[in-house]
């Protein structure tokens, strides 16, 4: 080696993870930053029938590019989940679920198969192939009957829909193989995500989907409910140091702890696009949160992250993607999201 040619250090250790709901709106999003930090990632999906495949392959394609992405179609209640962890996986992030709150009041049944056994099924997989880390998605509808700001350690035994209790099981499940077993787990409960490739049956996705068709908005209640609307960007940064952070068991809340109302964003949106959102009333939801807002103390504290985009930038993100993409989502969506 001729002197003064420096050795470069070796590549440090970089692990391989399985993210379920790799296709969802914001496990898509969790993928892709794992595979530019230089992760491998096993990505698993079963393209659950809630809304358009279509729309989540358009999420998926970009990763397909990247050589350290492997897809399996699988539901992660099934058997076949094995086969995602004979890729020799270290850790897991379980961001996949039966994610919406009204529907989980029509389908019980499913919203507990998927998002209590669903978890079970991973837990057990994880002991048998001696993966001792898990990060799971959980969410804020769990503090029902919390005067806001929420904060981790409030008793959450009122929860008001199927989706919320599911949730909850699902926490108390993971803390039982952490207790049990020292499975090594952090919970995160998002608050109302919102950004390019948005879910389609959430308040922001329909209120542009209505600026721009002119189709009706359905707006529960009368716009005065507030929520800690997060950008997704900021939930992928809060998780990604949360990911590579688990040590125990921890809940950390990752949501803004700014609040707005549903109205001021349709104002908002209305001038970003130029056009009246076309707003059709119903009776507020009894399953719905009148208010939401995080307490990101913790988040500070443990993961040193609080989120970075103003709702102002997040909408004007937003409204950019849906201008580019507009043709799009008509096509996958010809009429307004009725979920
Ligand atoms: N979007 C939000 O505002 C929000 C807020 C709080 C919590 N969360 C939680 O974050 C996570 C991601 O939510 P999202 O908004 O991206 O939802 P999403 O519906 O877009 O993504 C969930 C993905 O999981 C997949 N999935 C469902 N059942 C499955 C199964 N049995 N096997 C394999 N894949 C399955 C779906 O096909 C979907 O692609 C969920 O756990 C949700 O409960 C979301």
């Amino acid at each position: 080696m001729p002197s003064g040619v420096q050795i470069p250090p070796p590549p440090f250790f970089l692990e391989k993870v399985l993210i379920t709901g790799v296709a969802g709106f914001i496990g898509s999003a969790i993928a892709r930053r794992f595979l530019e930090e230089g992760f491998e990632v096993i990505g698993i999906d079963n393209f659950d029938p809630y809304y358009p495949k279509e729309y989540k392959e358009i999420r998926l394609k970009p990763l397909m590019e990247y050589a350290k992405f492997k897809f399996f179609n699988i539901d992660f209640t099934s058997d076949k989940l094995e086969r995602a962890f004979k890729e020799g996986i270290s850790g897991v992030l379980h961001i996949g679920a039966k994610a919406g709150v009204r529907a989980s009041i029509e389908y019980p049944e499913k919203y507990f198969h998927v998002n209590v056994y669903g978890t079970l099924n991973i837990l057990k997989c994880m002991l048998r192939f001696g993966v001792k880390k898990i990060l799971m998605a959980s969410t804020s509808s769990i503090y029902a009957g919390h005067k806001p700001p929420f904060v981790e350690s409030m008793k959450t035994d009122t929860p008001i829909s199927p989706y919320a209790v599911s949730k909850k099981t699902a926490e108390n499940l993971i803390y039982v193989y952490h207790h049990l077993y020292g499975i090594e787990a952090y919970i995160l409960r998002y608050f109302t995500v919102y950004g390019p490739y948005g879910r389609p049956d959430m308040s922001i996705f329909k209120l542009f989907y209505s600026a721009f068709s002119g189709e009706e908005f359905p707006l529960y209640g009368d716009g005065n409910q507030r929520r800690s609307f997060t950008y997704v960007n900021d939930v992928v940064e809060g998780t990604f140091r949360a990911y590579k952070n688990i040590k125990g068991y921890e809940i950390i809340n990752i949501g803004n702890d700014k609040d707005e109302s549903l109205k001021g964003i349709i104002n908002e949106v209305e001038n970003l696009v130029g056009n009246k959102v076309n707003v059709h009333n119903y009776n507020f939801h009894k399953a719905d949160l009148a208010e939401t807002k995080a307490d990101i103390t913790k988040a500070k504290r443990i993961l040193n992250w609080k989120p970075k985009t103003s709702i102002k930038q997040g909408l004007e993100r937003t409204y950019l993607w849906f201008n580019e993409y507009w043709k799009d989502i008509r096509r996958i969506f010809p009429k307004m999201p009725e979920i």
